[in-house]
C-alpha cells in the first residue's frame, strides 16, 4: 500500500534585492498616468538588483536561514528552479550548494518552465520524500524578471528568491494530492538564448494564463479534488498583482459562481502584500504569495489553500495545501518585512543604467562594484567564469525550534 503520510513545505524564506524603484518613478518618467500602475495593474515597486547580485545571490540568501536553523545533513538533493539562468550548462544550484558550504553527497540540479519551474521542483521534491521519507530536499526559486526599457512589460519586472525546505510531516503546509496540469504550446512569453530580456505578447500572454487557469483547474476537479467552495483562499502566480484577480474572477464566472466582489477580495486580499512591491519574480511569485498569506493572515490551522501555477508557453498546475496546525510559530514574517523594507530607493537614472548593465564577454577580468549588504555577493567574470562571495560571515546557528 501507498504510503500517504504527509509530505509538504517544512519552511519557507525569501530574499530579494538591494534596491527598489517606486512605480511614482517609472509613471514621472515614462508621463505614465500612476494610477495605471497602482490600479490597473495593482504594482506599488519593483525589486531591482544591484550590480554584484543575481539568482545565486539571491537565492543563497534566501536559503541560508533554511540551513542555519535545520542543518544541512538530510538534504540530498538541491532543485533550482528559473527562467533567468546564469549558464547553459552549470546549474545554479551549485553554486548555491557551494556558497552554503553543503555536503558532497548531494544531487543538484536547475530545472526551466518559465515561472512553473518551481512547481514542478516542488513536486519532484515530494516524489523524492516519497520513496525516502528521511531526505529532505531543498527548492531553490529565483529570478530576475527583466523586459526592454520603456516596452509595456517593463512597469511588470521585479527580482526575488524563495527557499522551501520540503520533507515529511512538514511544519508549515502538506501538499495534497491530486494536482490539476495543463499543457499547451504558445508564445505568449519568450527570451531566446541570445537575449537578456523577455519577449512578450502582452495581450496573448493575458489570455494564455486565463486559458491555462480554467484547463488546470478543469483536470484538478475530473482528478477528484476539492470543491472551489473548500478552500479560504488562492495563491496565484502574480506576473502583477491584477493578474490574480483577473484568474480568480475567470475561475468563479467558469464555475459558475458569479463574481462576488467581496469574496474575490477575501479570497486573495492577503496574498498580494509582497509581490505588489516586489514586483514580477517569476518562479518564485506563487511562493511569495503563500509567504504573504500565512505571515498575515490571523489562523489558517488545517485550513485549504489553493495554489494556482503558471508558467508562460505554457504549464500550469492547480493544487490544495492544508496548513498544519501550529505553523504560526515557525513563520519568518519579520525577517520577510525586513527583506523588503531594508531596500534602497534609486532613482530612474541609477536603475536604468544598472538595467542595460552586462558584462562583456571578452573573457577577462571583470569586478562588479561592491554594492550590495547581503550575505552574498557576484564579485566579477574571470575567464567567463562567474565568482561568488560571502560577505558577512555567519556562524552556523541553529534555532530552538524542532527541525
Ligand atoms: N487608471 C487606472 N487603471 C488604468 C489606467 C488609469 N489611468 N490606465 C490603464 N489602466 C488599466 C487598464 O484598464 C488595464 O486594466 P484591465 O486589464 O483590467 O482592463 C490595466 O491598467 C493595464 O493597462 P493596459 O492593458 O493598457 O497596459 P499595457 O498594455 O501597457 O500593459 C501588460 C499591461 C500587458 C500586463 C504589460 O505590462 C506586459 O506585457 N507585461 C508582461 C507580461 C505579463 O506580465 N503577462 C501576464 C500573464 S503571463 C505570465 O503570467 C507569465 C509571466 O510571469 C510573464
Amino acid at each position: 500500500m501507498a504510503d500517504t503520510s504527509p509530505i509538504g513545505i517544512h519552511d519557507l524564506s525569501f530574499a530579494t534585492t538591494e534596491y527598489v524603484l517606486a512605480h511614482t518613478a517609472l509613471a514621472q518618467h515614462n508621463g505614465t498616468d500612476v494610477a495605471k500602475y497602482h490600479k490597473g495593474i495593482g504594482q506599488r515597486s519593483m525589486s531591482v538588483p544591484a550590480a554584484d547580485e543575481d539568482i545565486v545571490t539571491m537565492g543563497a540568501a534566501a536559503a541560508a536561514p533554511l540551513l542555519e536553523r535545520h542543518g544541512s545533513e538530510n538534504i540530498r538533493t538541491v532543485i533550482f528552479a528559473t527562467e533567468s539562468s546564469i549558464d547553459q550548462a552549470k546549474s545554479a544550484g551549485i553554486y548555491v550548494h557551494s556558497l552554503l558550504g553543503m555536503g558532497s553527497a548531494t544531487r543538484v540540479v536547475e530545472l526551466k518552465q518559465a515561472c512553473y519551474g518551481a512547481t514542478a521542483a516542488l513536486q519532484f521534491a515530494i516524489g523524492l520524500v516519497r520513496r525516502d521519507p528521511a531526505q529532505r530536499v531543498l527548492v531553490v526559486a529565483a529570478d530576475v524578471s527583466k523586459y526592454e526599457l520603456d516596452s509595456p512589460g517593463e512597469a511588470t519586472q521585479g527580482a526575488a528568491a524563495v527557499a522551501m525546505l520540503v520533507g515529511a510531516e512538514p511544519a508549515l503546509v502538506r501538499i495534497e494530492e491530486p494536482s490539476g496540469v495543463f499543457t499547451a504550446d504558445v508564445m505568449d512569453f519568450w527570451r531566446p538564448n541570445y537575449r537578456e530580456a523577455a519577449l512578450v505578447d502582452g495581450q496573448e500572454s493575458i489570455t494564455a494564463y486565463l486559458l491555462a487557469a480554467e484547463g488546470c483547474w478543469k483536470d484538478y476537479t475530473e482528478q477528484g479534488g476539492r470543491p472551489l467552495e473548500e478552500f479560504t483562499a488562492f495563491c496565484y502566480h502574480q506576473p502583477f498583482t491584477k493578474m490574480a484577480y483577473k484568474a480568480h474572477r475567470h475561475l468563479l464566472n467558469h464555475c459558475g459562481h458569479g463574481v462576488d466582489e467581496d469574496r474575490v477580495a477575501r479570497d486573495l486580499g492577503l496574498t498580494t502584500a509582497y509581490n505588489n512591491v516586489i514586483g514580477n519574480s517569476y518562479t518564485a511569485s506563487v511562493y511569495l504569495a503563500l509567504a504573504a498569506l500565512l505571515d498575515q493572515a490571523d489562523d489558517l490551522s488545517g485550513q485549504a489553500v489553493g495554489l494556482l501555477s503558471y508558467g508562460s508557453g505554457s504549464v500550469a498546475e492547480f493544487f490544495a495545501g492544508t496548513v498544519v496546525p501550529g505553523y504560526r510559530a515557525h513563520l519568518r514574517t519579520a525577517a520577510h518585512r525586513a527583506a523588503i523594507d531594508r531596500r534602497e530607493p534609486v532613482d530612474h537614472a541609477r536603475y536604468r543604467a544598472l538595467h542595460e548593465r552586462s558584462f562583456p564577454t571578452d573573457g577577462e577580468e571583470h569586478r562588479t562594484p561592491a554594492e550590495t549588504t547581503g550575505p552574498f555577493r557576484l564579485a566579477g567574470i574571470r575567464g567567463h567564469k562567474r565568482v561568488y562571495e560571502t560577505r558577512a560571515q555567519r556562524p552556523p546557528r541553529h534555532s530552538q525550534i524542532p527541525r
